[in-house]
């Protein structure tokens, strides 16, 4: 099995990665990652020479370099991770959401489509996505795989149009596909510029702490090596054609996940209980701002088996753990051009 890994080494992709390296010595995984800032091979130390790994450095967006790749590699599977991730900064930028995760993902399927020239026998195309292309549930209700799509922020449209594409070479070419729809992951690796983890840096630096709005906005949250562990199960054991939500059973309305955050730091840093708390800003709203998402997990539970393994408690603390263990690789990613997003995003 030649299994081509995108965006790898960003947050989800480098978990995916090393499970899937350290699980599965026969194969060949190839990761494709363009470095941008969310980009990171520290991710992926323990793991980078392993005799079943090679790292690719390269760009999506760039056709004749992924048919070139495809050509050269004749990969039997995809999981397609590479993108834009962030919503804030879709807002700022869409036309990179536009690039990356529309173009992007067209490209690798017209790839994959000529390398396996229509006889599609083992072979597999895995898109990886997201649950905020549903758009914004109210105070009830859960996401199923059969919620219309609704998307709301450049970032959901842009994630929302990739699945449409991949369906469509499904529908249209044959192209073997199934794609998984995820709601919030959090854990070690997390870049600093989403919630969890840049709350997390800014009570250790004793900065304010942003909140949105009336802070009353809900997220389902999942630990990442959960997500990891159901691709994995999803790439080997799911239906062809289908998808499959993920999700934590695990809502939390922002401020009092960031009052239990600022709780559980405050015993960790040995600091007075409240004192990270009283760093909590009201700032401005997020424009089109998702009141609430919640995923209806429970397909992939009958269908493959898959739970959470872990507890919204324990997975905050492995991941509190590591960011206080991991200073240096904190401290380098919330360098450089990561301090001009900072002004301007929160100015
Ligand atoms: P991330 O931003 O941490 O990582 C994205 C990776 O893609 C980075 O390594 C980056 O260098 C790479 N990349 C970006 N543009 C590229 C390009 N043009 N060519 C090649 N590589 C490129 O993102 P993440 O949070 O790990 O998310 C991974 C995937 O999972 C995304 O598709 C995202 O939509 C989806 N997802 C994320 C979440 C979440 O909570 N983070 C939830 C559900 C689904
Ligand atoms: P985020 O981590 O950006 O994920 P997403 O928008 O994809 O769900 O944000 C999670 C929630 O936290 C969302 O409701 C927006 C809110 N939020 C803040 O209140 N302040 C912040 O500084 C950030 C980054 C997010």
């Amino acid at each position: 099995m030649k299994l081509l890994v995108t965006g790898g080494a960003g947050f989800i992709g480098s978990h995916v990665v090393r499970r899937l390296v350290n699980n599965y010595p026969k194969y060949e995984i190839y990761n494709l990652d363009a470095l941008t800032y969310a980009g990171n091979l520290e991710n992926l130390r323990d793991i980078e020479s392993a005799s079943n790994y090679s790292f690719i450095k390269g760009d999506i967006n760039d056709m004749d370099f992924i048919n070139s790749l495809f050509t050269k590699y004749k990969f039997d599977g995809v999981i397609h991770l590479a993108a834009e991730s962030h919503v804030d900064r879709s807002i700022t930028d869409p036309l990179a959401f536009v690039r990356t995760n529309i173009i992007g993902t067209v490209n690798l399927l017209n790839a994959a489509k000529i390398i396996w020239k229509d006889n599609f026998d083992g072979k597999r195309f895995y898109h990886v996505s997201t649950d905020e292309v549903y758009g914004s549930l109210g105070q009830t209700g859960l996401f199923t795989e059969s919620t219309s799509y609704d998307p709301n922020s450049p970032y959901s449209a842009s994630k929302a149009s990739s699945d449409h594409f991949v369906r469509a070479y499904g529908e249209t070419y044959g192209l073997p596909y199934v794609i998984t729809n995820c709601s919030n992951n959090y854990g070690p690796h997390h870049f600093p510029e989403k919630l969890i983890p840049l709350f997390i840096n800014n009570i250790i630096q004793e900065k304010p702490l942003p909140v949105y709005g009336d802070g009353n906005y809900t997220r389902d949250w999942l630990f990442v090596e959960d997500h990891a562990r159901a691709i994995d199960l999803v790439f080997h054991k799911g239906k062809n054609a289908e998808t499959y939500n993920i999700g934590g059973f695990n809502e939390w309305k922002n401020i009092d996940l960031v009052k239990l955050l600022c709780k559980i730091m405050d015993a960790k840093l040995g600091r007075n209980n409240g004192q990270s708390e009283a760093l909590i800003t009201y700032v401005k709203d997020r424009p089109g701002h998702d009141l609430r998402y919640a995923i209806d997990a429970s397909k992939i539970n009958k269908e493959l088996g898959w739970k959470p393994s872990v507890t919204f408690e324990e997975g905050l603390e492995k991941t509190i753990v590591w960011f206080l263990k991991n200073k240096e690789w904190l401290d380098n990613v919330t360098s450089g051009t990561y301090q001009t997003y900072y002004q301007n995003q929160y100015k």
